[in-house]
């Protein structure tokens, strides 16, 4: 695995309960509803802590993951069966090989901006569509680029204030630097956190690549996808000038 999609242990381990505050409310239904709907398997890609997963398999969807760090998945095995543990495997979208097909394959949250450049983004849909069903669907977001962003960046910003169990604080404070230039924003992200033997100060710098709307119909097409929908949002609104999100949905 290269260094720039590594998470470390600290960021896998409070990852649910910062997203469930700040993500869960934006995208789980949308991605559940659209798992329980599917004629077969569905696979996750960027599966991670299994934050969506865990849910959509509670819920009976014949649901499998990968993801590149065993850092997340230790956390998602922590909430599934023992039994379900073949579901998941470690690999990275690049590359990957499962010896299956998938009636849906999601990649939420983002998972996507972790690929930096034209080739490793062309090579994970190839592999995506190797995996598909002919009438598959694959369903991606990442976020619409903010022109103040990814020219000015961000200063120090606290994110998340609050606690990871009864008693024990957690603080997350974000700040980007762009690089305008790579269509890469590096963001950085500080934990503060009480635990039993005192106070822990982490930091985590990490790329992530923005996309915009024609280069996404541009690499879809190359890589033999035809788009289905974009939608500016998780409730199937059309892309419009206040959208924060691409939500695309495309087959083959
Ligand atoms: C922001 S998290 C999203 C996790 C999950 N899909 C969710 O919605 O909560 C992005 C995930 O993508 C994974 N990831 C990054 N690069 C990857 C790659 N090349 N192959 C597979 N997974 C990757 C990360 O390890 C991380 O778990």
């Amino acid at each position: 695995m290269s260094k720039e999609n590594h998470y470390p242990e600290f960021v896998a381990r409070f990852y649910d309960v910062i997203y469930d505050t700040i993500r869960t409310s934006v995208d789980h239904d949308y991605y559940l509803a659209k798992m329980k709907t599917s004629r077969g398997p569905v696979l996750e890609v960027g599966v991670g802590t299994g934050r969506l997963f865990a849910d959509a398999l509670k819920q009976g969807v014949d649901i499998y993951g990968i993801d590149v760090n065993q850092t997340m998945l230790d956390q998602l095995q922590l909430r599934i069966p023992a039994s379900e543990n073949h579901r998941i495997n470690l690999a990275d979208v690049r590359d990957f090989s499962l010896n299956m097909k998938f009636d849906l394959m999601v990649a939420p949250f983002r998972v996507m901006s972790h690929l930096l450049n034209v080739e490793d983004q062309l090579a994970a849909l190839r592999r995506i569509k190797t995996h598909l069903e002919t009438d598959g669907t694959f369903i991606w977001d990442v976020f619409v680029p903010d022109p103040v962003l990814c020219s000015k960046g961000l200063e120090p910003t606290m994110e998340f204030d609050g606690f990871w169990k009864e008693g024990k604080k957690l603080q997350r404070i974000i700040s980007v630097k762009p690089e305008p230039s790579r269509q890469i924003n590096h963001a950085t992200m500080r934990f503060i956190w009480d635990d039993d033997d005192g106070k822990h100060d982490e930091t985590w710098t990490f790329p992530l690549h923005y996309f915009y709307r024609y280069e996404i119909e541009h690499l879809l097409q190359i890589a033999g996808f035809k788009i289905i929908d974009l939608f500016g949002d998780f409730q199937e609104h059309k892309l419009d000038d206040t959208s924060k999100d691409f939500v695309v949905v495309c087959g083959k």
